[in-house]
């Protein structure tokens, strides 16, 4: 058993669909979360840059005593899963479960990763999806808009930017007729009613962070790591830029008032 906070990091926003998930799983887990938004986007960057703020990201809750690291972003998990062998507390990323649940759910073996530039191009998503099953046929597209949108906040069901945007991006998707989409990245859920709305309801979401937040529970479960303290998780949110967008925009997607517990801090 163990009191010790779960952390998890992104670079803004998207990996607050970990926490929404880990919150339903796990309420009594304490939860340190770190968005690095003042460096956002991580998507578009260099392997060195997304390594080097990894292990930043990394180091800053190694600082607050976690008892996991969870890398809450689709580009880490893609470009830089390594960072995550030298820690000394488990380290979970979000490829592998994504990748597991498409795989259990596709029908027609026909699914399509969306996910940053840099996810895309490491396709990391498609070597894990071929570790199922070599015949799957997988459409891979980029969406690079779609972080500023959803850390702009435009992420109602009726925003037209956004679903202007989706309609273009997910365009080879319905042409490659998949029957499962990965959200590959961590911040498309937080647009999942207008990917799903545009997509049909005879395809599959599958959310990156939703995925991992139930690997990361089960592991826990197994190594014995879980609190045994009743009564509901604090949760500390840390950014690195101003706290005020993060925290509207958190405190709509969580579905509760976080307000307080977002700190801005330097790393
Ligand atoms: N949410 C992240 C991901 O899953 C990062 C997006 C970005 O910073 O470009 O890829």
């Amino acid at each position: 058993m163990s009191d010790r906070p779960i952390g998890v990091f992104d670079s803004g926003l998207g990996g607050l669909t970990v926490v929404r998930e880990l919150k339903r799983l796990l309420p009594n887990e304490d939860i340190v979360y770190f968005g690095d938004t003042g460096r956002v986007p991580y998507g578009t960057r260099s392997s060195q840059t997304i390594e080097q703020y990894a292990r930043e990201d990394e180091s800053f809750l190694l600082s607050k005593n976690v008892k996991m690291i969870i890398a809450a972003c689709g580009t880490v998990s893609s470009v830089a899963p390594h960072t995550g062998d030298e820690l000394p507390v488990p380290f979970l990323g979000v490829v592998g479960p994504a990748a597991d649940a498409a795989a259990k759910a596709t029908k027609n073996k026909k699914i399509g990763v969306i996910g940053t530039s840099a996810t895309i191009a490491s396709k990391a998503y498609e070597k894990a999806l071929l570790q199922h099953d070599d015949s799957f046929q997988i459409t891979a597209v980029d969406c690079p808009l779609f972080v500023p949108i959803v850390e702009s906040g435009w992420i109602d069901r009726n925003d037209q930017v956004a679903i202007f945007t989706a309609k273009r991006y997910l365009e080879p998707m319905q042409q490659a007729g998949v029957d499962t989409l990965i959200l590959g990245c961590t911040h498309y859920p937080l647009l999942s009613d207008i990917i799903g709305d545009i997509m049909g309801s005879g395809v599959t979401l599958i959310s990156a962070g939703a995925a991992a937040a139930e690997s990361a529970a089960h592991k826990l479960k197994q190594d014995n790591l879980l609190t045994d303290k009743s009564g509901s998780g604090k949760y500390d949110f840390y950014v690195t830029d101003r706290p005020d967008g993060f925290q509207k925009i958190a405190s709509l997607f969580l579905q509760e008032d976080i307000g307080a517990n977002v700190s801005q801090v330097a790393i």
